[in-house]
């Protein structure tokens, strides 16, 4: 697929497809009434008839417009004008996408970003647009021995805007989606595949592959016995019943000056978590293929930002092993030494991610990094507490909070802040050790991120639990891609506002 912004009148417009927005009611964008203009109002008689009445998410596709040379001509139905919210505005673009990938057409014009949605402008109209498109083609049929047919052909998608040149904002938000799109893709792709295959040692390959196609990216894998010098008695219990090599995957990203010092970002990269002797019961058990998400998400992440050439430093930790029973097993009551030197009472060993990520997180302070976020699906209450809409974020700084919300708010990949608060703390006292690594059923998200926070003190930091948001269940399984746009929108706003001069 191919993205570019094109200026240029709609009703000159050589292309498969010409796609122009109608209001609820009936009114005409600006692009649609010039249609209408040169068709003799044929897209007002069709209005007048009641084939397309404007409603949100509704689309109408026609051929052969009189005077028009576009083959195809498709309106798409955006709602009420006075109060287009994104929500609208995105389920909108969503169905003519859809129907746009249906046709024939190897190319389209869209002039759906002259009617920016309240507190938008046409520059986040673009990029949702691109990101809509990639949604709308995204298959994963790598594992099916016949390709689908009415498999979407490649289209050559074009922004149209009927007077004046592209202005910059257009152009970086055309650029920036397009790199989420391949982020989201990669992230996706790691996702849907299973455990025999998305295995450590495949993720660490994958990392391996980014750093050949993109010179800025450096990879550097350690292995089990690295592991053991560096003391991570905590990652290290919970690979012990398996026998898949665990590794911590290491992407540096150089994006600017050796001095500047690097965000890090750390995501849990289960391969599979069967929840070890605290065995999982079996029901969608195979959904925890995707507890590596969060690692798939850094991949997509430092794909995208080495894409967009972003001015900044920013280092990729993958802690990544499967969650395995075996005669090796961790049991329940077993007490581990953490690299920290803290210790910690083992009482589920389902609650696997925090023994992974508190190592990764006292490594990355090597890094001497000025801000370090955790990308994890880390639990189940998180999904209790906030669905499958909002990813929930922990911090131990406010503006840090602020502005990964602020991201997610920009590209629709939102977040919810939850609190951190010390009055949880004791939910993790333990008899015997340092900490235990379960809290109770109460607040079980919150005392996850309160176990993350005792590694985490010396640096900023927030954790992203994505248990909810990283994939879909039931008839349209499959992995979303999330929170790369959030992501990826952090990083970019964090790379402008440390070279702007205040
Ligand atoms: N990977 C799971 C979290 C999870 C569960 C994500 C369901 C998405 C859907 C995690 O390792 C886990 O098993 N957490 C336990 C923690 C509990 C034992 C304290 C959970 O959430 O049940
Ligand atoms: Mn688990
Ligand atoms: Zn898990």
């Amino acid at each position: 697929m191919e993205f570019s912004i094109k200026p240029g009148s709609p009703e000159k417009q050589r292309s498969g497809c010409v796609v122009v927005s109608v209001f609820e009611g009936g009114q005409l964008s600006e692009a649609a009434q010039i249609l209408n203009k040169a068709s003799n109002s044929a897209l007002g008689n069709i209005i007048a008839r009641g084939d397309m009445t404007g409603r949100n998410a509704t689309t109408l596709l026609l051929h052969n417009l009189p005077n028009i040379p576009g083959e195809r001509v498709l309106l798409v139905g955006l709602g009420k004008q006075n109060e287009l919210s994104a929500r609208q505005y995105l389920e909108s673009i969503g169905a003519a996408m859809r129907v746009l990938f249906s046709t024939g057409a190897k190319d389209a014009v869209l002039y759906l970003a002259d009617h920016p949605p309240v507190g938008r402008d046409g520059a986040w109209c673009i990029s949702q647009a691109v990101l809509a498109a990639f949604h709308a083609t995204y298959r994963f049929d790598q594992l099916k021995s016949k390709a689908e047919k009415n498999k979407p052909a490649s289209c050559h998608i074009r922004f149209g805007i009927i007077t004046g040149k592209p202005n910059n904002r257009q152009l970086q938000a055309l650029a920036n989606a397009t790199a989420i799109g391949h982020g989201m893709k990669l992230t996706k792709d790691l996702g849907n595949l299973p455990g025999n295959i998305c295995t450590p040692s495949h993720l660490a390959k994958q990392a391996q592959a980014l750093s050949k196609t993109h010179k800025t990216l450096k990879v550097s894998v350690l292995e089990e016995k690295d592991m053991q010098k560096l003391g991570m008695g905590s990652l290290l219990s919970v690979t012990q019943g398996s026998d898949e090599p665990p590794k911590l995957i290491v992407l540096e990203y150089r994006g600017a000056d050796k001095k500047q010092k690097p965000v890090a970002l750390v995501g849990k990269g289960i391969t599979f978590d069967t929840g070890g002797i605290s065995l999982k019961p079996g029901a969608e058990m195979d959904e925890m293929k995707y507890d590596m998400c969060g690692a798939a998400s850094v991949l997509g992440t430092l794909q995208a930002i080495a894409e967009i050439g972003l001015k900044m430093n920013v280092v990729g930790i993958i802690p990544s092993c499967e969650n395995m029973p075996s005669g090796s097993a961790t049991k329940p009551g077993d007490i581990v030494t953490s690299m920290s030197g803290q210790t910690i009472e083992i009482l589920n060993t389902d609650a696997e991610g925090r023994l992974i990520l508190c190592d990764a997180l006292t490594y990355a302070a090597k890094f001497e990094p000025a801000t370090v976020i955790d990308i994890a699906t880390l639990t189940g209450a998180c999904v209790i507490a906030l669905g499958h809409v909002a990813s929930g974020l922990y911090s131990n700084q406010d503006t840090l909070a602020q502005e990964l919300l602020a991201a997610g708010e920009q590209t629709c990949d939102r977040a919810w802040h939850m609190p951190l608060w010390e009055d949880y703390q004791p939910q993790l006292d333990s008899n015997f050790a340092d900490m235990q690594n379960i809290g109770g059923r109460a607040g079980g998200s919150i005392t996850a991120a309160c176990f993350l926070a005792r590694f985490t003190r010396s640096y900023r930091w927030a954790h992203l639990d994505i248990a909810g948001t990283a994939w879909k269940s039931g008839k349209e399984k499959g992995a979303t891609g999330r929170p790369v746009p959030l992501l990826v929108q952090f990083l970019v706003n964090y790379a402008h506002k440390s070279h702007s001069p205040e």
